[in-house]
């Protein structure tokens, strides 16, 4: 999703500013600009359709150079991904804005704006935003009052950059509904869309919050709320990542973030510390009064949600619901007394998951935050938080993160029970969480196998995964790596609805993934993969050593290590993120950045 780089400093920022953008790519993108006042206050530009190699290219033939810039990574929304499309979008030669977000009523004001004789170059929403600088400049007495007479007129959402030639020693900044956060320099100043993308020019951060508006100048900066009263925000101090986003030896992200699962989880959950305090000090009195549950978030995180209420409905016993942000945001549920919110979410950041949480809070509703990055906007709306330790995720298809949530979730579970008097199954989860990294190990080393199953599919244009009980989630989570990254048309069902409905599709072109460790429901499972057998489907069955199936005509099987049945979910996962990965590496897709998606969602 769009990325946004601002400066303004002493030294030359070009090369700061194509760093951040490099360090914003993981959030998907197509296109990249940057605008600079170089030293005789002429505003330069360059554009680039595709990826920010392109306009490092561009920059390398033709350098722009300046002490003030702003720069862009765009994720189409109004109007193709084009070079004219790209930002930073420029009026009279003199302004230049980059945005993050959707201005609603864009329509209305450009149709406004081209009564008024206003040529527009784009497609985008955000080119009103500059045009509308332009022609309210005049009637004010500088830029930052001109941008907070500007915003007054935008609706929806936006996280904006803005430089002007005239006052070449500072830039503007706004934020609503998008993120944006200062970086605080030693005399110098930045802006981006999260601080990894500032990590290499400083360590201290002012995170904006809605409605502010920042004029920022080198070693300095102001900040104003909507009603232009001066205000401040706390400058907080972030110690370096844990880990490094360096690809190492291995070829792409994603394997390397499957490859760290042990590890991470290992640092996101300690099996002797289950208790309620991991949440936060008031945890332990919001969880004695909770009586029902709403867990909201979108993507792979609403996965995680939806194996979550497996788990907290059968050993905590508190009825749990899981809707998907998007939904729940624009309709009235039923929110009992005594309900727990919980969002899950890897950026923290992700706008329907914000907007859900702000739509279902209200008061003597507590908020948990389950959430991988600290001080995002999700953490900062939450009364408690858990913090997954995935450390930086930059492969776009979520791995670690969905792991890392799925043990933190096994936590929450465990201190449910513990508050619910439901703990006689305790000793099992402290039992299962230690085993947790090694149990992990043991499926990765079955790499080469998950490789060669892979090579099966690499023709395919269908698959279908199945799963009951908990894994049916888990079989949902499988197909979405599978569409997300290789582009094969994937689809998850409750193994006992196959009956209904999808047997219709099963044929030999048609793979059918299963998931089967070694519960109640296996055998259960078993008969509904004799029911694809019958039909010439091919069986790819991800089955416990221990479960019986074997290799025969048309049936594959991976013999997975026996886990404890609350680990699983995260075991069979690893394993079908591999064979998701060795399927897009067969097809040649780019792993990383699947086409189209974007891995923070910062509009609705
Ligand atoms: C995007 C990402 C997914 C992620 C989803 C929710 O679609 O590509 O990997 O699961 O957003 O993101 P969040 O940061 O809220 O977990």
């Amino acid at each position: 999703m769009c990325g946004i780089v601002a400066g303004v400093a002493k030294r030359e920022v070009s090369e700061i500013l194509l760093e951040g953008l490099r360090r914003l790519e993981y959030r998907g993108y197509d296109s990249a600009g940057m605008a600079l006042i170089d030293n005789d206050r002429n505003l330069q530009l360059h554009k680039a359709l595709g990826k920010v190699a392109e306009l490092e290219a561009a920059q390398a033939q033709q350098p722009i150079i300046g002490c003030v810039g702003i720069a862009h990574t765009r994720w189409a929304t109004h109007g193709e991904p084009s070079t004219a499309n790209a930002h930073p979008h420029t009026a009279s030669d003199r302004y230049a804005v980059v945005h993050n977000g959707i201005i609603e009523n864009h329509t209305v004001l450009r149709e406004d704006l081209e009564r008024g004789g206003v040529s527009f170059l784009s497609q985008t929403d955000t080119e009103v935003i500059v045009h509308l600088i332009d022609q309210l400049r005049p009637s004010h007495t500088d830029l930052l009052s001109t941008v907070q007479s500007v915003v007054n007129k935008l609706d929806g959402a936006y996280a904006l950059a803005v430089i002007d030639r005239e006052e070449p020693q500072s830039l503007v900044v706004a934020r609503q509904g998008s993120p944006l956060v200062l970086g605080v320099g030693i005399g110098e100043m930045f802006a981006g869309s999260d601080t990894l993308a500032l990590r290499s020019v400083t360590d201290r951060f002012v995170y904006l919050e809605d409605g502010d508006i920042g004029c920022l100048s080198v070693g300095d900066y102001a900040l104003y709320d909507r009603a232009g009263e001066p205000i401040s925000r706390q400058v907080v101090h972030l110690e370096p990542p844990k880990t490094e986003d360096v690809l190492a030896d291995y070829a792409h992200y994603m394997l390397k973030e499957i490859h760290e699962q042990p590890q991470r989880l290992m640092d996101t959950v300690q099996a002797e510390n289950l208790t309620a305090e991991q949440f936060g000090p008031e945890a332990a009195e919001i969880f004695l009064k909770t009586r029902a549950i709403q867990i909201i978030a979108c993507g792979t995180s609403y996965h995680a949600g939806l194996v979550a209420k497996y788990w907290i409905e059968e050993f905590a016993q508190i009825p749990c619901s899981v809707e998907v942000a998007s939904e729940i945001r624009y309709r009235i549920p039923v929110i009992v007394d005594g309900t727990l919110i919980i969002s899950i979410s890897q950026s923290g950041e992700t706008a329907d998951t914000l907007a859900a949480i702000n739509h279902l809070g209200s008061a003597g509703i507590a908020r948990l935050a389950i959430c991988n990055v600290d001080h995002s906007a999700i953490v900062r709306a939450s009364e408690l938080v858990y913090l997954t330790q995935a450390g930086p995720e930059i492969g776009v298809a979520s791995t670690k993160a969905f792991t890392t949530q799925l043990a933190a979730l096994l936590v929450l579970t465990a201190a449910l029970m513990q508050t619910n008097n439901q703990q006689s199954r305790l000793k099992e989860f402290e039992e299962a969480i230690a085993n947790l990294p090694l149990a992990v190990e043991a499926v990765i080393d079955l790499e080469p196998k998950i490789k060669q199953l892979a090579n099966h599919f690499v023709t395919k244009h269908h698959a279908l995964f199945l799963g009951r009980g908990v894994f049916y989630p888990i079989s949902m989570e499988g197909a979405l790596k599978l569409k997300e990254i290789s582009y094969i048309h994937a689809e998850a069902y409750p193994a006992g609805e196959l009956k209904h409905g999808p047997l219709a599709l099963v044929d030999e072109d048609m793979p059918v993934v299963a998931v089967a460790p070694n519960n109640g429901l296996l055998e259960k499972l078993r008969s509904n993969l004799e029911e694809v057998r019958a039909r010439g489907g091919e069986l790819f069955v991800f089955a416990d050593e221990e479960s019986g199936f074997e290799t025969g005509p048309g049936v594959h099987v991976l013999a997975m290590p026996h886990s404890h049945i609350l680990t699983a979910p995260i075991t069979y996962t690893v394993a079908l993120q591999l064979l998701s990965y060795y399927v897009a590496v067969a097809r040649g897709t780019d792993v990383d950045k699947p086409r189209n998606l974007a891995k923070s969602v910062t509009v609705e």
